[in-house]
């Protein structure tokens, strides 16, 4: 016998995608994501910043990566800046056109699709907490992305602190990514081993001020994380590179977006 199905109200579970973009000095890459799995449902699409990285053509450059796929659903986008309620509030290394910028409202508007803004490094953070080095971890996580410059994103028991911008901390009377970001290393020809007594000075810094239990290194230059992991000291955190390397920004982002927009 076949039960009336009419008393119940069959959902259809449409699983709207999310999709991550990831807006870097020398990159602006993107991609839908699988949030379940933390990883990107299609080979993502990249185009080059514009020099200068001015808002208008950055905002072309985006909708550029945007387009390639077929999405309609939310977008989280990364910055490498302060992002308060998706203002963008620095730009330490991008122009600094974006300095004040409502850039989440900027992205709706060009996207037309419903669209948040955070910080890079914290982006990473959540990507790899989730579903990377940091995963399960409680207690003070601090993940660290070395390029251009040094993004921070800080938790405590899984929760992010925002904005933390431990990059521009003093270290030896200058700004600390001008020391130690993997940019610095090139910019002075530094090799692994003095680069690393650099990155030491710096997680020393960090330590003192944050004790976190693990720290996680990422950017670029995690790729090559057998060449100056080994070389760093021992200390009080656990150092583990970064496992989502490129992607964490895409992935990080998505999720951001998928949690606005619940
Ligand atoms: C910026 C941060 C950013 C980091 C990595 C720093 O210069 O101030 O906001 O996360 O670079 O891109």
């Amino acid at each position: 016998m076949h039960r009336p199905v009419d008393n119940f109200s069959v959902e259809a579970v449409v699983m709207t995608a999310v999709f991550g973009v990831d807006i870097g000095g020398s990159g602006i890459k993107g991609a839908p994501v699988d949030l379940a799995r933390g990883v990107l449902a299609q080979e993502r699409h990249k185009v080059l910043t514009p020099q200068p990285s001015a808002p208008e053509a950055v905002v072309a450059a985006v909708r550029e990566v945007v387009r390639h796929f077929d999405h309609q659903g939310p977008v989280g986008l990364t910055f490498p800046g302060v992002v308060v309620d998706g203002h963008t509030r620095t730009a330490a290394n991008v122009d600094k056109g974006w300095v004040g910028l409502d850039a989440a409202g900027l992205f709706r508007e060009a996207l037309d699709l419903p669209a948040v803004v955070l910080n890079d490094a914290d982006a990473a953070g959540l990507a790899e907490t989730t579903h990377g080095a940091g995963r399960g971890q409680q207690g003070v996580v601090l993940v660290l992305t070395f390029g251009t410059g040094i993004g921070s994103a800080l938790f405590a028991d899984g929760v992010l602190v925002p904005n933390t911008e431990l990059g521009h901390l003093e270290l030896r009377g200058k700004d600390a990514e001008r020391r130690a970001s993997s940019a610095a290393k090139e910019r002075h020809g530094l090799d692994w081993e003095q680069w690393s007594g650099r990155v030491d000075e710096y997680l020393d810094l960090v330590e003192m001020l944050f004790s976190p239990q693990l720290i996680v290194i990422g950017g670029g230059v995690s790729r090559k994380h057998e060449k100056f992991l080994p070389l760093l000291r021992e200390r009080g955190a656990r150092v583990v590179p970064a496992e989502l390397r490129n992607d964490a920004g895409i992935v990080g982002a998505a999720m951001a977006a998928a949690r606005a927009t619940d």
